[in-house]
Protein backbone atom coordinates (compact mmCIF):
# COMPACT_ATOMS: atom_id res chain seq x y z
CA UNK A 1 0.00 0.00 0.00
CA UNK A 2 1.17 3.40 -0.59
CA UNK A 3 2.52 5.80 2.16
CA UNK A 4 0.00 8.76 2.46
CA UNK A 5 1.29 12.19 1.40
CA UNK A 6 1.22 13.52 5.11
CA UNK A 7 1.30 10.27 7.12
CA UNK A 8 2.55 11.39 10.51
CA UNK A 9 3.12 14.89 10.00
CA UNK A 10 1.50 17.34 11.98
CA UNK A 11 -0.57 20.20 10.65
CA UNK A 12 -1.71 23.01 12.18
CA UNK A 13 -4.72 25.10 10.53
CA UNK A 14 -5.98 28.66 12.23
CA UNK A 15 -8.82 29.19 11.00
CA UNK A 16 -10.28 25.67 10.01
CA UNK A 17 -14.06 25.43 11.10
CA UNK A 18 -15.22 26.15 7.84
CA UNK A 19 -15.20 26.73 4.47
CA UNK A 20 -11.59 26.35 2.88
CA UNK A 21 -9.87 25.57 6.35
CA UNK A 22 -12.33 22.77 7.41
CA UNK A 23 -11.91 20.95 3.55
CA UNK A 24 -8.36 21.76 3.96
CA UNK A 25 -8.16 19.82 7.84
CA UNK A 26 -10.25 17.26 6.16
CA UNK A 27 -8.29 16.68 3.32
CA UNK A 28 -4.83 16.64 5.12
CA UNK A 29 -6.53 14.28 7.09
CA UNK A 30 -7.77 11.80 4.79
CA UNK A 31 -3.79 11.87 3.51
CA UNK A 32 -2.63 10.75 7.10
CA UNK A 33 -2.09 14.14 8.59
CA UNK A 34 -2.42 14.73 12.39
CA UNK A 35 -4.60 17.97 11.89
CA UNK A 36 -4.42 20.70 14.82
CA UNK A 37 -8.20 22.49 14.06
CA UNK A 38 -8.54 25.65 15.38
CA UNK A 39 -11.02 28.92 15.06
CA UNK A 40 -13.78 31.01 17.62
CA UNK A 41 -16.65 28.72 17.30
CA UNK A 42 -16.31 25.39 19.19
CA UNK A 43 -19.48 24.17 17.82
CA UNK A 44 -18.47 24.34 13.96
CA UNK A 45 -14.41 23.35 14.87
CA UNK A 46 -16.11 19.80 16.71
CA UNK A 47 -18.56 19.34 13.51
CA UNK A 48 -14.98 19.07 11.48
CA UNK A 49 -13.34 16.48 14.14
CA UNK A 50 -16.16 14.57 14.24
CA UNK A 51 -16.08 14.26 10.68
CA UNK A 52 -12.22 13.45 10.51
CA UNK A 53 -12.63 11.27 13.34
CA UNK A 54 -16.16 9.16 10.77
CA UNK A 55 -12.63 8.31 8.39
CA UNK A 56 -10.63 7.21 11.77
CA UNK A 57 -8.58 10.58 10.72
CA UNK A 58 -6.35 11.78 14.19
CA UNK A 59 -7.26 15.27 14.96
CA UNK A 60 -7.65 17.88 17.45
CA UNK A 61 -9.81 21.44 18.05
CA UNK A 62 -7.99 23.96 19.94
CA UNK A 63 -10.16 27.44 20.64
CA UNK A 64 -8.21 30.33 19.60
CA UNK A 65 -8.71 33.57 19.05
CA UNK A 66 -6.17 35.64 16.38
CA UNK A 67 -7.11 38.47 18.13
CA UNK A 68 -5.64 37.44 21.14
CA UNK A 69 -1.54 37.60 21.27
CA UNK A 70 -2.10 34.72 24.24
CA UNK A 71 -4.18 32.93 22.13
CA UNK A 72 -1.90 32.46 19.12
CA UNK A 73 1.16 31.62 21.26
CA UNK A 74 -1.08 29.26 23.14
CA UNK A 75 -2.23 27.60 19.66
CA UNK A 76 1.55 26.59 18.71
CA UNK A 77 2.44 25.39 22.32
CA UNK A 78 -0.77 23.21 22.67
CA UNK A 79 0.21 21.89 19.26
CA UNK A 80 3.46 20.94 20.52
CA UNK A 81 2.34 19.52 23.86
CA UNK A 82 -0.13 17.45 21.62
CA UNK A 83 1.56 16.04 18.81
CA UNK A 84 5.33 17.37 19.71
CA UNK A 85 6.33 19.21 16.55
CA UNK A 86 4.57 21.29 13.86
CA UNK A 87 5.51 19.81 9.78
CA UNK A 88 2.76 22.14 8.32
CA UNK A 89 1.28 25.56 9.29
CA UNK A 90 -1.40 26.49 6.75
CA UNK A 91 -2.46 30.36 8.27
CA UNK A 92 -6.14 30.69 7.19
CA UNK A 93 -7.76 32.80 9.21
CA UNK A 94 -8.65 36.15 7.81
CA UNK A 95 -11.27 39.12 8.71
CA UNK A 96 -14.09 39.93 6.24
CA UNK A 97 -16.50 42.25 8.05
CA UNK A 98 -16.60 45.68 8.31
CA UNK A 99 -14.46 45.84 5.15
CA UNK A 100 -16.45 47.39 2.31
CA UNK A 101 -16.25 50.89 2.42
CA UNK A 102 -14.39 54.07 0.29
CA UNK A 103 -10.75 54.97 1.52
CA UNK A 104 -11.75 58.05 3.25
CA UNK A 105 -14.24 56.37 5.04
CA UNK A 106 -13.01 53.74 6.89
CA UNK A 107 -12.58 55.28 10.39
CA UNK A 108 -9.33 54.36 12.07
CA UNK A 109 -10.59 51.35 15.08
CA UNK A 110 -11.89 49.60 11.69
CA UNK A 111 -8.27 50.09 9.66
CA UNK A 112 -6.51 48.69 12.66
CA UNK A 113 -8.93 45.44 13.00
CA UNK A 114 -8.29 44.46 10.04
CA UNK A 115 -4.19 45.04 9.92
CA UNK A 116 -4.20 43.92 13.63
CA UNK A 117 -5.76 40.45 12.78
CA UNK A 118 -5.54 39.83 9.25
CA UNK A 119 -1.77 40.99 9.26
CA UNK A 120 0.03 41.54 12.17
CA UNK A 121 -1.14 38.22 13.30
CA UNK A 122 -0.49 36.31 10.31
CA UNK A 123 3.09 37.26 11.66
CA UNK A 124 2.55 36.49 15.09
CA UNK A 125 1.73 33.16 14.06
CA UNK A 126 4.34 32.66 11.39
CA UNK A 127 7.06 33.72 14.50
CA UNK A 128 5.93 31.02 16.86
CA UNK A 129 5.60 28.40 14.20
CA UNK A 130 9.14 29.02 12.60
CA UNK A 131 10.78 29.17 16.27
CA UNK A 132 9.37 25.67 16.99
CA UNK A 133 10.14 24.54 13.08
CA UNK A 134 13.66 25.45 13.43
CA UNK A 135 14.15 23.61 17.23
CA UNK A 136 12.97 20.42 15.19
CA UNK A 137 15.39 18.38 13.15
CA UNK A 138 16.14 20.15 9.75
CA UNK A 139 13.49 18.62 6.85
CA UNK A 140 10.60 19.99 4.24
CA UNK A 141 8.64 22.34 6.26
CA UNK A 142 6.03 24.49 4.88
CA UNK A 143 4.22 27.32 5.77
CA UNK A 144 1.16 28.94 3.75
CA UNK A 145 -0.69 32.17 4.31
CA UNK A 146 -3.79 32.84 3.16
CA UNK A 147 -3.78 35.84 0.72
CA UNK A 148 -5.70 37.44 -1.90
CA UNK A 149 -5.75 38.28 -5.54
CA UNK A 150 -6.50 41.53 -4.12
CA UNK A 151 -3.52 42.01 -2.12
CA UNK A 152 -1.12 40.49 -4.81
CA UNK A 153 -1.13 41.94 -7.93
CA UNK A 154 -2.59 45.80 -7.02
CA UNK A 155 -5.11 47.61 -4.85
CA UNK A 156 -8.77 47.07 -5.31
CA UNK A 157 -11.32 49.91 -4.57
CA UNK A 158 -14.26 49.48 -2.21
CA UNK A 159 -12.02 46.60 0.15
CA UNK A 160 -9.36 48.60 0.82
CA UNK A 161 -8.66 47.54 4.33
CA UNK A 162 -8.91 44.08 3.45
CA UNK A 163 -6.74 44.57 0.16
CA UNK A 164 -3.95 46.69 2.06
CA UNK A 165 -3.32 43.39 4.58
CA UNK A 166 -3.64 40.88 2.34
CA UNK A 167 -0.44 42.33 0.41
CA UNK A 168 1.41 43.36 3.97
CA UNK A 169 0.69 39.01 4.21
CA UNK A 170 1.95 38.72 0.76
CA UNK A 171 5.15 40.38 1.50
CA UNK A 172 5.57 38.65 4.80
CA UNK A 173 5.96 35.55 3.22
CA UNK A 174 8.31 36.04 0.64
CA UNK A 175 10.27 37.74 3.36
CA UNK A 176 10.25 34.30 5.32
CA UNK A 177 10.72 32.54 2.21
CA UNK A 178 13.94 34.10 2.03
CA UNK A 179 14.81 34.03 5.54
CA UNK A 180 14.21 30.50 6.03
CA UNK A 181 15.09 28.44 3.12
CA UNK A 182 18.42 27.23 3.89
CA UNK A 183 16.49 25.94 6.98
CA UNK A 184 14.52 23.62 5.79
CA UNK A 185 11.11 25.92 5.89
CA UNK A 186 9.18 26.17 2.48
CA UNK A 187 6.85 29.91 2.89
CA UNK A 188 4.29 30.97 0.36
CA UNK A 189 0.90 32.67 0.19
CA UNK A 190 -2.57 31.71 -1.63
CA UNK A 191 -4.04 34.30 -3.53
CA UNK A 192 -7.75 33.52 -3.69
CA UNK A 193 -10.37 35.06 -6.18
CA UNK A 194 -13.44 33.80 -5.10
CA UNK A 195 -14.31 30.49 -3.46
CA UNK A 196 -17.94 29.05 -2.54
CA UNK A 197 -17.62 29.59 0.88
CA UNK A 198 -20.47 31.22 3.37
CA UNK A 199 -18.27 33.97 3.95
CA UNK A 200 -18.35 35.41 0.49
CA UNK A 201 -21.53 35.29 0.23
CA UNK A 202 -22.48 37.31 2.91
CA UNK A 203 -19.73 39.70 1.00
CA UNK A 204 -21.17 39.48 -2.29
CA UNK A 205 -24.79 40.49 -0.30
CA UNK A 206 -22.98 43.51 1.73
CA UNK A 207 -21.19 44.60 -1.56
CA UNK A 208 -24.51 44.22 -4.00
CA UNK A 209 -26.14 46.74 -1.25
CA UNK A 210 -23.05 48.86 -1.90
CA UNK A 211 -23.61 49.46 -5.55
CA UNK A 212 -27.06 49.43 -5.33
CA UNK A 213 -27.89 46.18 -7.24
CA UNK A 214 -29.56 42.74 -6.01
CA UNK A 215 -27.53 39.96 -5.01
CA UNK A 216 -28.54 37.98 -8.52
CA UNK A 217 -27.19 40.31 -10.70
CA UNK A 218 -23.72 41.06 -8.60
CA UNK A 219 -23.16 37.11 -8.72
CA UNK A 220 -23.97 37.10 -12.65
CA UNK A 221 -21.01 39.87 -13.11
CA UNK A 222 -18.78 38.18 -10.65
CA UNK A 223 -19.36 34.86 -12.72
CA UNK A 224 -18.56 36.05 -16.22
CA UNK A 225 -15.99 38.27 -14.97
CA UNK A 226 -13.99 35.04 -14.40
CA UNK A 227 -12.90 33.19 -17.07
CA UNK A 228 -13.69 29.54 -15.42
CA UNK A 229 -16.97 31.27 -15.08
CA UNK A 230 -18.12 30.20 -11.37
CA UNK A 231 -16.34 30.21 -7.97
CA UNK A 232 -13.85 27.52 -7.17
CA UNK A 233 -15.08 25.11 -4.37
CA UNK A 234 -13.20 24.73 -1.31
CA UNK A 235 -12.35 21.09 -2.12
CA UNK A 236 -10.41 22.86 -5.34
CA UNK A 237 -9.01 24.85 -3.08
CA UNK A 238 -7.72 22.41 -0.50
CA UNK A 239 -6.34 20.03 -3.41
CA UNK A 240 -3.98 23.22 -4.51
CA UNK A 241 -3.28 23.37 -0.56
CA UNK A 242 -2.07 20.17 0.11
CA UNK A 243 -0.03 20.16 -2.80
CA UNK A 244 2.30 23.43 -1.62
CA UNK A 245 2.01 22.24 1.48
CA UNK A 246 3.69 18.37 0.38
CA UNK A 247 6.67 17.12 -0.59
CA UNK A 248 5.88 17.37 -4.25
CA UNK A 249 6.17 21.22 -3.89
CA UNK A 250 9.87 20.97 -2.76
CA UNK A 251 10.79 23.55 -5.19
CA UNK A 252 8.45 26.04 -4.56
CA UNK A 253 8.72 28.96 -1.87
CA UNK A 254 8.77 31.92 -2.03
CA UNK A 255 6.04 32.38 -4.46
CA UNK A 256 2.55 34.01 -4.37
CA UNK A 257 0.22 31.20 -6.06
CA UNK A 258 -2.77 32.74 -7.50
CA UNK A 259 -6.08 30.45 -7.90
CA UNK A 260 -8.67 32.68 -9.36
CA UNK A 261 -9.91 30.58 -12.60
CA UNK A 262 -8.13 32.58 -14.36
CA UNK A 263 -9.73 36.39 -13.20
CA UNK A 264 -5.98 38.20 -12.63
CA UNK A 265 -4.45 36.74 -15.89
CA UNK A 266 -5.56 39.72 -18.27
CA UNK A 267 -3.22 41.68 -15.46
CA UNK A 268 -0.80 40.07 -13.15
N1 LIG B 1 -13.87 33.01 0.08
C1 LIG B 1 -13.19 33.72 -0.81
O1 LIG B 1 -13.69 34.03 -1.89
C2 LIG B 1 -11.77 34.13 -0.55
C3 LIG B 1 -11.07 34.76 -1.56
C4 LIG B 1 -9.75 35.13 -1.35
C5 LIG B 1 -9.16 34.88 -0.13
N2 LIG B 1 -9.87 34.26 0.86
C6 LIG B 1 -9.20 34.01 2.12
O2 LIG B 1 -9.25 32.63 2.39
C7 LIG B 1 -9.32 32.42 3.80
C8 LIG B 1 -10.47 31.49 4.14
O3 LIG B 1 -11.67 32.08 3.73
P1 LIG B 1 -13.06 31.27 3.67
O4 LIG B 1 -13.77 31.76 2.49
O5 LIG B 1 -12.84 29.83 3.84
O6 LIG B 1 -13.80 31.91 4.93
P2 LIG B 1 -14.50 31.32 6.24
O7 LIG B 1 -15.33 30.12 5.93
O8 LIG B 1 -15.15 32.51 6.87
O9 LIG B 1 -13.28 30.84 7.10
C9 LIG B 1 -12.49 31.70 7.84
C10 LIG B 1 -11.87 30.91 8.97
O10 LIG B 1 -11.05 31.80 9.73
C11 LIG B 1 -11.45 31.74 11.08
N3 LIG B 1 -11.29 33.05 11.71
C12 LIG B 1 -11.72 34.25 11.29
N4 LIG B 1 -11.41 35.20 12.20
C13 LIG B 1 -10.76 34.56 13.21
C14 LIG B 1 -10.22 34.97 14.44
N5 LIG B 1 -10.27 36.25 14.86
N6 LIG B 1 -9.64 34.04 15.24
C15 LIG B 1 -9.60 32.75 14.87
N7 LIG B 1 -10.09 32.28 13.72
C16 LIG B 1 -10.69 33.18 12.90
C17 LIG B 1 -12.91 31.29 11.08
O11 LIG B 1 -13.18 30.60 12.29
P3 LIG B 1 -14.12 31.16 13.49
O12 LIG B 1 -15.18 32.02 12.88
O13 LIG B 1 -14.63 29.91 14.12
O14 LIG B 1 -13.21 31.92 14.39
C18 LIG B 1 -12.91 30.31 9.91
O15 LIG B 1 -12.49 29.04 10.34
C19 LIG B 1 -9.41 33.80 4.43
O16 LIG B 1 -8.14 34.25 4.85
C20 LIG B 1 -9.90 34.67 3.28
O17 LIG B 1 -9.54 36.02 3.42
C21 LIG B 1 -11.16 33.88 0.68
Amino acid sequence: MSRKRFQDKVILIPGSTSGVGKASAIAFAKEGGKVVVSGRREDRGQQVIDKIKSFSGEATFIKADMASRDDIKKLTDETIRIYGRIDVAFNNFGKHDEAIALIADYDEECFDAHMDISMKSMWLCMKHQIKAMLKQEKGDYAILNSSSISGVGGGWPFISVYSIAKSGVDSMSKSAAQEYAQKGIRVNSLGGGFFDTEMIHIYFEELAQFYGITKKQLDEQINSSIPLGRLATPQEVANTVLFLCSSEASYITGASIVIDGGMSSKYL
